[in-house]
């Protein structure tokens, strides 16, 4: 098979995990005779610097004509602390997911046998936990109305969803609870809310075209807490861009390194896979971020955008024997040997 990816390797320590992530997937595509062609494009502060924009034209035909986006990280500190800068990475990775319809962002949580005691979480709250909080990406907060008042001193950011918005992520949610335990969990503020209750009533309606699913709603504060005690009792949760935002971070906390989780984001016009942690700027060029993450998002991306599913498997067999196995960073690596991102992404092309 023939496989066109588009390659954003973006900021900090983006370009150093997707390294990684292209050894695996060359690994895999020679084995399973694939033929893979990458096209690399500039997105983030690396793309600000380059052509003074964080998400150039060129970065959106090239995501366009593929068949599915790698993407490594975007951020850099120098604009965190600079509130008038007109020009931010993040409004790249804001813009891109507008421009190719990534309305639904798909982020498992799951625990790795062999790093269960890693977590900061009692083993007996987070074994057996496996769960997917499908976060809406396009809509809400991130891209409602905003802006400030004359004197400056008031601002305002509006939080706006469709029905239809609600129904499309909605009805991944139930298909992908059929797939697995049949249990769906949307997650709200529909005590306060009004989008929350627009999200509940949409929902529910929806509940009769599924009648093996079991849904329940629960408040998003509920959920913070219900999620560090018992992550185990959720299977599929669907919820709001910002609240989706919030917890995915914190859900990261249960597999004990946010260097190991990998994500997806469906869209209208291609797929885009990426590991769900950030640029993290102090560890650039350092050669010791966990590069994990991002070798799990190109499994995702052989099992969903290309229909791989056996290729995908082989790439998760080989990270838990190199967890098993003790190869890994130093996040993971306790008072043992750490490896370097390039060693882990070697041993594990070595071992596909
Ligand atoms: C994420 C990130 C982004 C978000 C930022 C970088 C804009 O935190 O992908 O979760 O808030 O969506
Ligand atoms: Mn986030």
């Amino acid at each position: 098979m023939k496989l066109n990816i588009a390659l954003l390797a973006g900021d900090g320590i983006g370009p150093e995990v997707i390294d990684q992530a292209v050894k695996v997937s060359n690994a895999v595509a020679k084995k399973f005779n694939h033929e893979i062609s990458w096209t690399a494009a500039l997105t983030g502060a690396a793309a600000i610097d380059a052509v003074g924009e964080p998400y150039p034209d060129s970065t959106h035909e090239i995501c366009m004509a593929a068949d599915a986006v790698l993407f490594g990280a975007i951020g850099h500190p120098r604009f965190d602390n600079d509130p008038t800068a007109k020009v931010r990475p993040e409004q790249g990775l804001l813009k891109m997911r507008k421009a190719l319809g990534l309305y639904a962002n798909v982020r498992p949580t799951f625990t790795f046998p062999s790093l269960i005691d890693n977590s900061p979480l009692k083993r007996e709250r987070i074994e057996g936990t496996d769960l997917i909080i499908l976060r809406e990406l396009t809509g809400g907060i991130y891209f409602g109305e905003r802006g400030r008042s004359e004197d400056g001193n008031t601002a305002f950011d509006t939080c706006t969803y469709t029905k239809d918005e609600v129904v499309r992520l909605a009805k991944l949610g139930f298909e992908m609870a059929m797939t697995r335990s049949k249990k769906l969990c949307c997650v709200d503020k529909a005590n306060v809310l009004e989008t929350s209750r627009l999200w509940r009533q949409t929902v529910q309606a929806m509940e009769k075209d599924y009648p093996e699913v079991t849904v329940s709603y629960e408040f998003v504060d509920a959920v913070a807490m219900r999620l560090v005690q018992w992550p185990a009792s959720y299977d599929v949760l669907i919820t709001e861009n910002l609240f989706g935002d919030i917890l995915t971070d914190e859900a990261s906390v249960i597999s004990g390194s946010m260097g190991l989780m990998p994500s997806s984001s469906i869209g209208v016009h291609t797929s885009l896979f990426e590991p769900i942690h950030g640029s993290y700027p102090q560890a650039a060029g350092k050669d010791i971020a966990n590069p994990l993450a991002t070798v799990l998002s190109a499994a995702m991306m052989f099992e969903d955008a290309f229909g791989l599913k056996e290729e995908a498997e082989l790439i998760r067999e080989v990270v838990n024997k190199s967890l098993a196995e003790g190869i890994v960073t130093e996040d993971l690596a306790g008072k043992n040997k750490a490896y370097k991102t390039s060693e882990v992404g070697d041993w594990l092309a070595k071992n596909i």
